[in-house]
């Protein structure tokens, strides 16, 4: 399972880039808004720090702007994913970016339907927001499995990547479903580290070694 980082701060994707956890970048209008930086400066820094998929997202709802715009935006650099909104437009938009041989990541998908349609319509990957549907008493991770049955049925090579990611278990959930991709904020990647009984058992590790008096060096 590839795993991208669901952020615009350049210091937390580099620390994870570090550790070779970064097998791509995903962006939208509100990451760049926390950011605080020009969409065109940290999408070329981004680009530059990391060899994958760098999604960057077109902010125009007319399908003629949006391709306008994603052409501009994957001029930045070869790893640019142009990312759309799933609408008609989005679609449209889609299509003929893709024919162009650009990356297209389709994003905002909260239905198996929607899904099945942007994987004809070209799409390199599908965003699914897992968190969103929760947010609204629905089952994110359903919809996951059901994109992955259909897109298996028919061998679309779209790639699932799984977004809106709040908690852990978002993560193994979808690996076990069989996402090709989750994307996810930096503090949710360094949590995947984390149990309480390592906690635990490291502090009694601690404890009984100064009992020991000794020392390793
Ligand atoms: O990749 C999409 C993601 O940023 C949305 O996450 O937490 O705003 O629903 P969230």
């Amino acid at each position: 399972m590839k795993f991208f980082v669901d952020s615009a701060e350049i210091d937390a994707i580099a620390e994870l880039n570090d550790l070779g956890m970064v097998d791509g970048v995903t962006t939208n209008p509100s990451l760049i808004l926390k950011s605080g930086r020009d969409i065109l400066e940290v999408t070329k820094e981004i680009c530059a720090l990391v060899d994958g998929p760098v999604s960057a997202e077109v902010v125009a709802l007319k399908s003629d702007e949006m391709i306008t715009e994603g052409r501009k935006l994957a001029e930045i650099a070869p790893n640019v994913t142009v990312k759309v909104p799933l609408t008609w437009d989005g679609l449209k938009a889609c299509k003929v970016l893709s024919g162009e041989g650009k990356m297209v990541n389709v994003t905002l998908c909260f239905s198996a339907n929607q899904a099945l349609i942007a994987a004809k319509a070209g799409a390199t990957f599908i965003s699914p927001f897992i968190g969103r549907l929760d947010d609204i008493n629905m089952d994110g991770m359903e919809l996951i499995a059901d994109i992955r049955e259909i897109y298996d049925n028919y061998g679309f090579q779209t790639e699932i990547l799984a977004a809106s990611i709040r908690a852990v278990n978002h993560v193994s959930d979808a690996a076990k479903i069989g996402a090709d991709v989750i994307t996810a904020p930096p503090e949710v990647i360094r949590k995947l580290a984390s149990h309480p009984l390592t906690d635990k058992g490291l502090a009694a590790f601690v404890a009984d070694w100064e009992k020991t008096g000794q020392s390793i060096l």
